[in-house]
């Protein structure tokens, strides 16, 4: 059973369940997680209690709750929320490639993406070694789904034929989005998209090893070398600082469309200034 409770109004009983209710934990013999009792302060419950007597900074913010109680799975994917990128890459013609990704994250001003080996873009990121990452908002969602199950690549491939993929040459056509001169690499970079990050490539590998199967993806690992954002979603009073209440990146969650919800809790990790992690003064190419 899965109670539903308001941990901003509700009075939690342990694990945030309503006590009570059938299915419950036995107290008795069992601790707040639906397992052996143990020490409180060991207790990832008693943890939660303690957070909810600090001020949450989002009073609207509803947390389903389960009784802590997880079973193995097996899903097929294990896409749990990661910001869509619409990856800009230079075809061999020199016209532009666009697709949509994911399987990306950044640490400073470097950035890990993970993109199925045979894609067009992977072919033209291992050729070109530039790329723009054009981060798009929830209000680009729409031409996003419009580049869904297309690929620059001729013939395409049988597994995206049997996913119902198309091949589409002029992907910012059909997307309705248009394109402005990067200013460091050679692909251009998407007008609509809220961030655009100019970036070369480092290094890549195979990934995803399994022991019955060669891989089919690879890493690259890619550094940002200019950054251009919308002034909109800048910090009052920063030249170089991205206000995160005012960014509404587009997620992809399970295959599908999530914006951000608003900040819920006080960040410890925020409280240390955010110019400790810039890695260097300026920028190179
Ligand atoms: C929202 C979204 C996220 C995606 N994420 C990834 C990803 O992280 N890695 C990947 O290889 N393909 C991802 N895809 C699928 C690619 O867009 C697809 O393989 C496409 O054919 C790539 O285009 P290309 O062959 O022209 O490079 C995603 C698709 C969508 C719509």
């Amino acid at each position: 059973m899965n109670s539903v409770v308001d941990q901003t109004v509700a009075p939690l009983g342990e694990c945030g369940t309503i006590s009570g209710g059938a299915g419950l934990p036995n107290p008795r013999t069992q601790g707040c997680c639906g397992s052996l009792r143990r020490a409180p302060e060991a207790s990832p419950c008693s943890k939660l209690i303690k957070l909810g007597r600090k001020k949450r900074i989002s009073q609207s913010v509803r947390l389903p709750q389960t009784q802590y109680m997880n079973i193995p799975v097996e899903p097929s994917i294990l896409y749990f929320g990661a910001p869509v990128v619409l990856i800009s890459t230079l075809n061999e013609d020199a016209t532009l490639n666009v697709a949509p990704m994911s399987s990306a994250w950044w640490l400073g001003w470097n950035c890990m993406l993970g993109l199925g080996a045979t894609g067009h873009t992977a072919h033209n990121l291992q050729r070109e070694k530039e790329c723009v990452l054009n981060l798009p908002s929830v209000a680009q969602v729409e031409a996003v789904n419009r580049l869904a199950r297309t690929t620059g690549s001729k013939p395409v491939p049988p597994h995206k034929v049997a996913m119902g993929y198309r091949h589409e040459k002029d992907k910012i056509g059909i997307a309705n989005l248009s394109t402005e001169p990067s200013a460091l690499v050679r692909p251009d970079r998407l007008a609509e998209c809220p961030v655009q990050l100019e970036a070369v490539l480092e290094t890549s590998r195979p990934f995803g090893s399994r022991p019955d199967k060669d891989t089919t993806a690879i890493a690259f690992e890619v550094r940002v070398v200019r950054a251009h954002v919308n002034p909109s979603i800048l910090l009052d009073g920063h030249e170089n600082r991205v206000d995160p209440n005012k960014w509404r990146p587009l997620m992809m969650s399970f295959c599908r469309f999530y914006g951000l919800g608003e900040e819920v809790f006080p960040s410890t990790l925020a409280e240390i200034p955010e110019s400790f992690y810039r890695p260097v003064a300026h920028m190179a190419r």
